[in-house]
C-alpha cells in the first residue's frame, strides 16, 4: 500500500484548480448507459473510482474511448449484460447507481448487494423499495441484488431519509417509466442536480432541480450528450481547510463558491478571510491561528459530512474548544484515533467529538481509515511537527486527483512513499 509523508509547517501559499466532482461523474457516467447513442462527458477527474465505473461499464458491453483532455467517450449500444459483480461493487459502493438504469433501459439488472464500510453500514433498503415503487420485481439472493421490470410504472415515491444516491438511483430509473413520477424528501446536493441537467440534455423531462421535491415525467427514449461535470465542492472545502489550518494564504480556481455557502460560513468563523469571484475563492488567515468552530453535518444546503473530518482536523490547533456532531453516518470518527497519535485532545461521545485546541501537533505514522478520513489526516500532518506518514493512502485516491502534487504546488513538504510496512490493528 502507498504512503504519503508530510513534514508539517510550512503556510501553503499560491494558486490551485479544482476537479471536476467524483459525485457527480459517477452517476453522469451511468446515467448514460440510458440513452441510444454515444455521450461524451468532460472535466472528468482521474480518480481510481472513475477508472472503476469505466471498467464496469465496459464488462457490460459499453464502449469506452478516452482522451487526454479529461473526456470519456461512452457508446451503451452495445450493451449485453446487466450485472455488477461482486469484485467491483466492494471496491465502490457507488456501483449500486447502475441498478435504476439497467432496469429502465433493458428491464433487467443484478447487482451484488454492497456491504458494509468504514463509515457506516450504507444500507440501500430505501433504493430498493423505491424501485418496488415503480413496478420493478426485487429480490436479494446470495448476496445479489436481482431486479426486473417490463416496464416502469410513475409512481409517488417519498423518501424517509435524504438519500443522494437513493434520489440518483430513482431519477434515473423515472425517466423511462410510463407516466409521471414525484419524489419528495430528494437529496439537494449540486451533483444531483449536475445529474439532472445532464439527463435534460438527453431528452429526460424533469422539474424541481436543486429542489426537495423532483418531478419526472417518462419519455419513450433517451439520446446521447455532451455535458461538462460540475467542480468538486469537497475538493474545494479540503484545499481551503488546508490553507486555514496552515495560518497560509490559497486561492482557490476553477470552483462554484456557490456551494459551499456552509464551508465558507463555518471557516469565517474560524477568523479566516475569504473572498469570493465567479468560478474563485481566496482564503488568507494572515498568519493567525484559527478559532474553534463548531460544526453538525446534515444533508445539502446543510454542512456536508464529506467535509466533517477536514474540520475535525483543522479544530486540533485552533484556539478553543469544538463540538463537531456527525448526523448521516454512524461510525465517521475513524480518524478521531489517528489525530490523537498525533497529540490532538479529542473525546468522542456518541455522535459528537469534543475537541480541544493545542497549540500544535507532532508528527507521527498514522492509518487511513476512508476517503475523507484520509483527507483530514493529510491535512492534520500539513501543521504536525516533524514528520507524517499516512499509510493505505489508496482511500485518498479514489477521491482526490494528484493531491501531493497540487498540496506541493502551495508549498507542502508531501511526497508519495512505499508503505511503511503492514500494521494490524486488530
Ligand atoms: C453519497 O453517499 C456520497 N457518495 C457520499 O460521499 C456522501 O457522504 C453521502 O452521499 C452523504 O452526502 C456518492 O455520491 C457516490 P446517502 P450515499 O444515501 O448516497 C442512509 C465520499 O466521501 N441510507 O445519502 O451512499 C445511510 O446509511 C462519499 O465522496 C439508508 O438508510 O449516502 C446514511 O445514514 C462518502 N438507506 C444516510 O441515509 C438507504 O437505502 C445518507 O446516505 C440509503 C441511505
Amino acid at each position: 500500500m502507498a504512503c504519503i509523508q508530510v513534514i508539517g509547517g510550512a503556510p501553503l501559499k499560491g494558486e490551485v484548480w479544482i476537479s471536476g466532482a467524483k459525485n457527480a461523474v459517477l452517476p453522469i457516467m451511468v446515467a448514460s448507459l440510458l440513452g441510444d447513442g454515444p455521450s461524451v462527458i468532460s472535466n472528468v477527474p482521474h480518480l481510481q473510482d472513475v477508472t472503476t465505473t469505466m471498467e464496469l461499464l465496459g464488462r457490460m458491453g459499453a464502449t469506452l474511448a478516452v482522451d487526454d483532455h479529461l473526456r470519456i467517450e461512452i457508446d451503451p449500444r452495445g450493451m449485453q449484460q446487466f450485472e455488477a459483480p461482486y469484485e467491483l461493487v466492494k471496491t465502490m459502493r457507488a456501483s449500486i447507481l447502475v441498478l435504476g438504469p439497467l432496469v429502465a433501459r433493458f428491464g433487467h439488472a443484478v447487482v451484488s448487494l454492497p456491504g458494509g464500510c468504514a463509515i457506516g453500514s450504507r444500507p440501500v433498503d430505501l433504493h430498493l423499495r423505491a424501485l418496488q415503487q415503480l413496478g420493478a420485481e426485487v429480490t436479494v439472493v446470495n448476496g445479489n441484488i436481482e431486479a426486473r421490470a417490463e416496464t416502469l410504472k410513475a409512481a409517488n415515491i417519498i423518501f424517509d431519509t435524504v438519500t443522494v444516491t437513493g434520489t440518483e438511483n430513482i431519477m434515473m430509473a423515472a425517466t423511462l417509466a410510463e407516466g409521471t413520477s414525484v419524489i419528495e424528501n430528494a437529496a439537494q446536493e449540486p451533483e444531483v442536480a449536475d445529474l439532472a441537467n445532464f439527463l435534460i440534455k438527453m431528452g429526460a423531462k424533469i422539474s424541481g432541480v436543486g429542489t426537495n421535491t423532483l418531478i419526472i415525467e417518462g419519455v419513450k427514449k433517451l439520446r446521447g450528450a455532451e455535458y461538462s461535470v460540475l467542480p468538486d465542492r469537497i475538493e474545494t472545502g479540503t484545499f481551503l481547510v488546508a490553507a486555514a489550518i496552515t495560518r497560509g494564504h490559497v486561492h482557490v480556481t476553477r470552483t462554484q463558491p456557490r456551494h459551499l455557502d456552509s464551508v465558507i460560513e463555518k471557516l469565517r468563523e474560524t477568523g479566516a478571510d475569504i473572498e469570493i469571484g465567479d468560478d474563485w475563492i481566496d482564503l488568507d488567515m494572515h498568519g493567525r491561528r484559527p478559532k474553534a468552530v463548531n460544526i453538525t453535518t446534515a444533508p445539502y444546503p446543510g454542512f456536508a459530512t464529506d467535509m466533517q473530518a477536514q474540520f475535525t482536523a483543522l479544530n486540533t490547533i485552533t484556539e478553543g474548544t469544538a463540538i463537531i456532531t456527525e448526523t448521516i453516518f454512524e461510525n465517521r470518527f475513524m480518524h478521531v484515533q489517528e489525530l490523537l497519535r498525533l497529540g490532538a485532545d479529542i473525546t468522542v461521545k456518541g455522535n459528537s467529538a469534543i475537541i480541544r485546541g493545542r497549540s500544535g501537533l507532532t508528527g507521527a505514522p498514522i492509518m487511513a481509515t476512508d476517503l475523507r478520513a484520509s483527507a483530514g489526516l493529510v491535512l492534520a500532518g500539513l501543521v504536525a511537527n516533524g514528520t507524517t506518514l499516512v499509510d493505505d493512502v489508496h482511500h485518498i485516491d479514489r477521491g482526490y486527483e494528484n493531491i501531493e502534487e497540487k498540496l506541493g504546488q502551495l508549498g507542502a513538504k508531501i511526497k508519495r512513499t512505499a508503505s511503511a510496512g503492514v500494521v494490524s490493528r486488530d
